[in-house]
């Protein structure tokens, strides 16, 4: 196991352009892989959880081309019907969107498979999926009833369901929304609390029968997609860390470019804004979505209050968040995160606990915590727990503490951002 040592407090400065966006290049991935013809990306994010998808379809016979390097990725797809039984297990990693988007993409073929993870991915909930697929008909089972991993799933023919989406979750609707393009009948989806859209996105730029209203989303049978060719946007929620840093630390000054603005995900903008932080944000319209400049300039930050509405669109960022509340002055309160302690690993014990080592005053509640800020922390030994998110934070942190900090477990940043600690040392300035 690697540890970091960090021992030197600092801002944030310069320019920097994020790796490809997870969410979008898992599904870019699933898209190619389906639609009638070749497409072409570029940007594809090149870490564990996405390599672990392409090869995923990869073994269902998906013919792809990619130089590891460039984050450039062809892939042949042959159509909705046309993946082939794999010759063992699907691995899957550590990647939840990986295992959760596949059951549904899977419910819809005619063979039967094996899905297995890491010892964190085998122990994250799977019943907020296998439930609605097996009510639109496909058999899937697993330890606790289907709920955790290795899951064995046969799909077949399916039927249309009425879902609500009550946990706001973007992983689930979207396995609904895959499976819904093989059911025989229409498939609605209802979200109290919107989401993030990329699926829908890609599936109306692919000509699926797919119809957003007011009353929330249709699908129906769809006989083919097309191949898509594009860029895919900077990751906002890798960029996050940096823009948490610097917005925290009076003298910084970040630029980054490239980046995606999808409203469904930038919510830790309005958050700092609140809390005072001065950001400015370019967009330039993409396809498939908006995708711009955020400029960040280090303020001395207020304490603010995040409740559960707010919670889908900053899901990912509420660690870095929680790090920054940890050093701003006053109060904050964030509450209606239970999601938080079904993550990668439970974040809200994590991040509490490990602020709370380096000298933060965090207090665990059990759908989010109370944190009364302080003006600097001291230093110490944390752990990353195996979390990627969690490792980032903790340098983040690092940039205002006193003393050393010593992060034990550090390799688990390939997941999502292979490259963080390399950035995050050319971002450091004293
Ligand atoms: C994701 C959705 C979110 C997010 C995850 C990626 C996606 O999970 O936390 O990192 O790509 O759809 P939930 O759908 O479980 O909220």
């Amino acid at each position: 196991m690697k540890s970091a040592f960090l021992d030197r407090r600092g801002k944030i400065a310069g320019c920097f352009i994020p790796p490809g966006d997870k969410s979008i290049s898992h599904r870019a991935v699933m898209l190619g892989s389906l639609a009638e013809g070749s497409s072409v990306f570029t940007h594809f994010l090149e870490a564990g959880d996405c390599l672990h998808t392409l090869k995923a379809f990869e073994s269902l016979g998906v013919e792809a081309v990619h130089q590891p390097g460039t984050g450039r990725l062809r892939i042949e797809g042959r159509g909705l019907r046309s993946l082939t039984c794999p010759s063992g297990n699907l691995y899957l990693g550590n990647s939840g969107t990986s295992m959760r988007l596949l059951l549904g993409i899977l419910a819809g073929q005619r063979f039967e498979c094996t899905l297995s993870g890491d010892p964190s991915l085998s122990l994250r909930p799977m019943k907020r999926v296998v439930q609605p697929l097996k009510q639109m008909g496909a058999q899937i089972k697993g330890r606790d009833n289907g709920n955790f991993a290795p899951l064995m799933i046969r799909g077949g023919r399916l039927r249309g369901i009425e879902f609500e989406n009550v946990l706001a979750s973007a992983q689930v609707k979207s396995a609904i929304l895959f499976a819904g393009l093989y059911a025989e009948s229409v498939t609605r989806i209802t979200e109290p609390r919107p989401s993030r859209d990329h699926t829908e996105k890609l599936l109306i730029a692919a000509g699926a029968a797919f119809e957003q209203t007011g009353a929330g989303l249709m699908v129906r049978q769809t006989e083919r997609l097309k191949p898509l060719s594009f860029e895919i946007p900077g990751d906002f929620s890798a960029a996050a860390f940096f823009i948490a840093a610097a917005a925290m630390i009076p003298g910084s000054d970040l630029t980054v470019e490239n980046v995606g603005l999808n409203p469904l995900r930038t919510g830790m903008l309005d958050v700092l804004k609140r809390m005072g932080a001065v950001i400015e944000i370019h967009e330039k319209t993409g396809f498939p979505e908006p995708c711009g400049m955020i400029h960040v300039s280090g303020a001395r930050l207020r304490g603010t209050r995040i409740t559960a509405h707010e919670i889908p669109g900053l899901i990912d960022e509420l660690p870095a968040i929680m790090t920054v509340m940890a050093l701003s002055e006053g109060e904050s309160l964030i509450s209606g995160a239970e999601e938080l302690r079904v993550k990668e690993t439970d974040r809200i014990m994590s991040l509490v606990g490990n602020l709370n080592v380096l000298g933060a005053q965090l207090q665990e509640l059990p759908d989010g915590c109370l944190i009364r800020g302080v003006e600097q922390l001291q230093g110490g030994a944390v752990k990353s727990f195996g979390d990627h998110r969690t490792a980032m934070c903790m340098a983040v942190a690092s940039l205002r503490c006193r003393g050393e900090i010593q992060i034990e477990d550090i390799e688990c940043v390939a997941t999502s951002f292979p490259d963080f600690f390399t950035e995050f040392e050319r971002l450091r300035v004293s």
